[in-house]
C-alpha cells in the first residue's frame, strides 16, 4: 500500500457556496480545481479540514466512525475562520456520497478509507477587508490507507520541542492548515537531526500534543492527557480512548503537566499517540535537549495495546458498539 495520504480514490464530492447558497453535494471524478490567483484561501489561509475513516467490516458492510463529531468540529473550525459554515446535513451528505461512490476502492481491514472533508474560502478578494471569504468550496476526497507510521506497530521516538508553538494559544483547537504549516519546520528537523517520528510540542515547558495526534500516558492505574483549553485539537480518538480507558478501570486525568513531570513519569509509564490517522501508536522514547529518555522498557506497551484493541474492535465491528459510535452507510 502507498504511504499514508499518497493514494486517492477515483471520485470526490464538491459543493460550493455562492450568492448565499450551497449547491448540492455532487460526485465527480477526482481532478484538479482551477482557481483565480486572487482566491481568498491562497492568500489568507481560509482553510479547514477533517479526517475520519470508513471501514469495510468482514460482512462487507461499510461503517463510519463518529462522523457527527467530525462534522461538528469542521463547523466550529469554519466559524473560527469566518468561513460560511456548511449545514451539518450537507457535510454528512457529502461524506456519505463520497464513500458510496468508491465502495469498491475501500481496502479490507485492517485498512480503511481515510476521508478528508475540506472547506476553503473562494471569494476573489485580496483586500483582507476585516471579514472572511463570502464564498466557499466544500469538497471531500478519500484515500485508501493502512498504518500512518511506516514499519507497522513499533515504539516511536518523539522529539520534545519547548521553543516552537504549532498554533497561537486558542487556535490549536481549529483544524486549519496554518497550524500544520507552523509545525512543519520543527517536525522536518526532528526527523533529519534525531530520526524522530514526530514532535511533541511543549511551548513554555507545558506538554501539549504532537503535530498530527494527541499524546497520552498510562502510569499505574492513571490515564493522563492534557486538558482541553483551546490550545490543542479536541481529538475524537482522544475522547474515545478516555471513555474506553475509564470503562477498563483506569482513572482518567485531563490535566496540564510539564516536561519535567513527564520525564519523571516516563521510566514507569507507557505513552502513546491518539488520532484518526495514528489510531493508537505507542511511544518508546523521547529526546529532550539532545538527551534520550526511554518510556518504560522502551518497547510497545502491553496495556496501550489492550486499549488499542478495545478501540479498533469497535471500529472494525468485532465488539458491541455500546456508545453508538459507528454508522452503517
Ligand atoms: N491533534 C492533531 C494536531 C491532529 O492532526 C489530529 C488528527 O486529526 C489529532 C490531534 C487527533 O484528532 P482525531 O482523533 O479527531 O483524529
Ligand atoms: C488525522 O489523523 O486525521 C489527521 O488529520 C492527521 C493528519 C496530519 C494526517
Amino acid at each position: 500500500m502507498a504511504e499514508f495520504g499518497q493514494a486517492f480514490t477515483s471520485q470526490m464530492v464538491v459543493s460550493s457556496f455562492e450568492n448565499d447558497q450551497w449547491s448540492t453535494a455532487d460526485v465527480k471524478p477526482i481532478g484538479p480545481f482551477s482557481f483565480h490567483p486572487a482566491t481568498h484561501v491562497l492568500h489568507y489561509s481560509s482553510t479547514c479540514f477533517e479526517g475520519l475513516k470508513a471501514y469495510r467490516w468482514v460482512d462487507g458492510s461499510i461503517h463510519l466512525f463518529r462522523h457527527h463529531d467530525n462534522i461538528s468540529r469542521l463547523r466550529a473550525s469554519a466559524a473560527s475562520l469566518c468561513l460560511p459554515v456548511p449545514p451539518a446535513e450537507l457535510i454528512e451528505e457529502a461524506i456519505i456520497n463520497a464513500v458510496k461512490a468508491v465502495t469498491d476502492e475501500i481496502p479490507d481491514l485492517p485498512g480503511a478509507l481515510y476521508i478528508r472533508p475540506t472547506l476553503i474560502g473562494t471569494e476573489l478578494n485580496i483586500g483582507a477587508a476585516g471579514r472572511g471569504s463570502k464564498n466557499a468550496l466544500l469538497y471531500v476526497i478519500t484515500s485508501p490507507v493502512g498504518d500512518y507510521f511506516s514499519g507497522g506497530v513499533r515504539p516511536l521516538k518523539l522529539l520534545i520541542d519547548d521553543e516552537n508553538m504549532r498554533s497561537t494559544p486558542k487556535f490549536g483547537q481549529v483544524k486549519t492548515g496554518g497550524n500544520y504549516a507552523a509545525s512543519l519546520g520543527s517536525v522536518t528537523s526532528a526527523r533529519a537531526e534525531y530520526q524522530a517520528d514526530q514532535v511533541l510540542f511543549c511551548p513554555g515547558g507545558q506538554v501539549q500534543e504532537t503535530g498530527a495526534a494527541n499524546f497520552m500516558i498510562l502510569r499505574g492505574n492513571d490515564l493522563i492527557t492534557k486538558k482541553l483549553d483551546g490550545s490543542i485539537l479536541p481529538g475524537i480518538t482522544r475522547n474515545s480512548i478516555l471513555k474506553l480507558g475509564a470503562d477498563m478501570g483506569y482513572q482518567v486525568h485531563e490535566i496540564d503537566f510539564t516536561v519535567d513531570e513527564l520525564l519523571n513519569w516516563l521510566p514507569d509509564s507507557e505513552a502513546f499517540l491518539s488520532g484518526t490517522a495514528a489510531v493508537l501508536s505507542p511511544v518508546g522514547s523521547v529526546v529532550y535537549q539532545g538527551v534520550g529518555h526511554t518510556v518504560g522498557n522502551g518497547e510497545v506497551g502491553e496495556r496501550s495495546m489492550q486499549l488499542k484493541q478495545a478501540l479498533t474492535s469497535i471500529q472494525h465491528g468485532k465488539q458491541e458498539d455500546r456508545w453508538h459510535w459507528t454508522s452503517l452507510i
